[in-house]
């Protein structure tokens, strides 16, 4: 068993701030990527990219899906699918900002969007399908979201609490898809 003396780090745990100091003064340009950014950013980027396509295919297959909840008739269900649009939406505003802040550019290519995505864009037929493809998608983004988490880990912080907040919005839309199916099963 080794005692405490020889298990302290060899560096310091905070960093002189004057080097602090010195380090941000250079390559401002680089924003906030800073020098000891300990991640590989061009990694980051690509996969805050599949999140962001992610994020978009859920906003349009929302969309899709609150205008035909409207057309039969179901207009609490659509006004819910309204709702997580708008979210989907917001979801995408922050990924693509935190893609900025790294020095990358978000892509909003529509070609290829599907393939980038880790979602799926599914129509689905009744109001059932469709609620059930929304929560297919969710726990999609669920276990990519907190495989990402897992990758950003210390390297990344900052990506990875974007991430781990979004991952808690994303099991709350599971829950509220998995909840509308069961009220429409006892509506039978
Ligand atoms: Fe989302
Ligand atoms: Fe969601």
């Amino acid at each position: 068993m080794e005692s405490m003396a020889t298990m302290q780090p060899k560096q310091p745990f905070l960093t002189d701030i004057q080097e602090i100091r010195r380090r941000a003064r250079q390559h401002i340009e680089r924003g906030a990527v800073i020098e000891n950014y300990q991640g590989d950013v061009e990694t980051a980027v690509r996969v805050l990219n599949e999140a962001l396509a992610t994020e978009l295919v859920c906003v349009l297959r929302y969309k899709r899906h609150q205008f035909m909840a409207s057309g039969l008739n179901s207009e609490s269900v659509a006004a819910e699918f309204a709702e997580h649009a708008a979210e989907e939406q917001g979801h995408a505003d922050r990924i693509a900002e935190r893609i900025t802040q790294l020095g990358g550019a978000p892509n909003f290519n529509p070609e290829g969007l599907a393939m980038r995505s880790h979602s799926e864009y599914v129509e689905g037929g009744s109001l059932v399908e469709m609620i059930q493809e929304d929560l297919v998608a969710e726990r999609i983004a669920i276990e990519s979201y907190s495989e990402m988490i897992r990758y950003f880990g210390h390297n990344d912080p900052t990506s990875r609490r974007l991430m781990e907040e979004i991952l808690a919005n994303e099991e709350e839309h599971a829950e509220d898809m998995r909840t509308l199916i069961e009220h429409l099963g006892a509506k039978g």
